[in-house]
């Protein structure tokens, strides 16, 4: 029996229910700062409160800090599990508004200087995961690397998530071409974060579509916008997700239809938890390995 038959049946006999495969969505960007963990945060937050049994993994192992954003007294996180020392339920947190979260470290090593081991041990949790919850959200760390990359091409679904500076949307853009080119069939969802106005984040939503469209030959899904808020800041100073602090200020009710958009609302068969494993495999089995560098604008 191989590894993953023998955490299926791990799974039956600890009582959970049937195996089911959870819809895996990744939200990265190409520049920092632009509002991944804001929003990541946020939106599982909305999926939990339509009704999914949601998991958010933060996956910035070096960066990590979506346990600092809800506030979570975390004992274990991901290097924990990496090294064994501990069950993927002795790492998953509880959190506010019914969300479990994966916790990630600060300044442990990259994802793609994993050991066999570690990987194994990985996959094994994934597998379990996808098999016992319905949506998982996926914090990425900024920047087009390797990794990044690797994480949104098996999630199958990604949030790319820009500013209205030309920078960001520069690298989100490239960002977008890159994920492109690795896979013309990926679903892509954009998202113009921090907008001064809605006719700002339309403009630039309706340009990026349309350069993608022409250039890539690509269809981006519209995601949605999230007005510049200052309740947000406002909210991380107090260490509060902004949409529990201030469920009706202009960037909850934004991300409440960004959630709609990517049909959070409905149950929907995911489907999308098998090929993450298969892919996150060959990703790492060195098959299908993924070359990331900064593509020309
Ligand atoms: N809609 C918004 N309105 C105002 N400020 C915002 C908004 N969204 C995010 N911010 C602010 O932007 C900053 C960066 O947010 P966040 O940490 O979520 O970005 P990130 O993309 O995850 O960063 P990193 O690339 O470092 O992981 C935070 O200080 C947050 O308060
Ligand atoms: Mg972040």
């Amino acid at each position: 029996m191989d590894q993953a038959s023998k955490l299926r049946q791990m799974v039956r006999q600890d009582g959970a229910p049937p195996a089911r495969r959870a819809r895996v969505i990744a939200v990265t960007s190409g520049k920092g700062g632009v509002g991944k963990s804001n929003l990541s945060v946020s939106l599982s937050l909305a999926a939990a409160s339509m009704g999914r049994d949601v998991v958010l993994i933060d996956c910035d192992l070096g960066l990590a800090n979506v346990d600092v954003l809800l506030d979570l007294q975390v004992r274990h996180n991901l290097s924990h599990l990496l090294t064994g020392e501990v069950s993927l339920n002795d790492v998953l947190v509880p959190a506010p508004g019914g969300l479990r979260v994966l916790p990630g470290a600060a300044g442990v090593s990259q994802m793609a200087d994993l050991t066999d081991p570690e990987q194994r041990v990985l996959l094994g949790a994934l597998e379990q995961l996808v098999t016992t919850t319905e949506l998982i959200v996926l914090d990425t760390g900024a920047g087009i690397s390797r990794r990044v990359v690797e994480f949104c091409l098996a999630s199958g679904e990604v949030v790319v998530v820009t500013t209205p500076e030309p920078t960001a949307i520069a690298d989100a853009y490239a960002m977008i071409k890159v994920l492109g080119q690795a896979d013309p069939g990926l679903k892509v969802w954009l998202v113009v974060n921090m907008a001064n106005h809605r006719g700002e984040a339309e403009q630039i939503l309706e340009r990026i579509t349309l350069l993608t469209r022409r250039f890539m030959g690509l269809e981006v899904e519209r995601g949605g916008y999230v007005l510049s808020d200052p309740r947000v800041p406002h909210a991380v100073r107090r260490r509060l997700p902004f949409s529990l602090a201030y469920p009706s200020c202009s960037a909850s009710v934004c991300v409440g239809e960004i959630a709609r958009n990517l049909g959070f609302a409905r149950t929907r068969d995911g489907g999308g938890g098998e090929s993450f494993l298969r892919r996150m495999r060959s990703f790492w089995s060195g098959s299908d390995r993924v070359h990331a560098g900064t593509p020309p604008r």
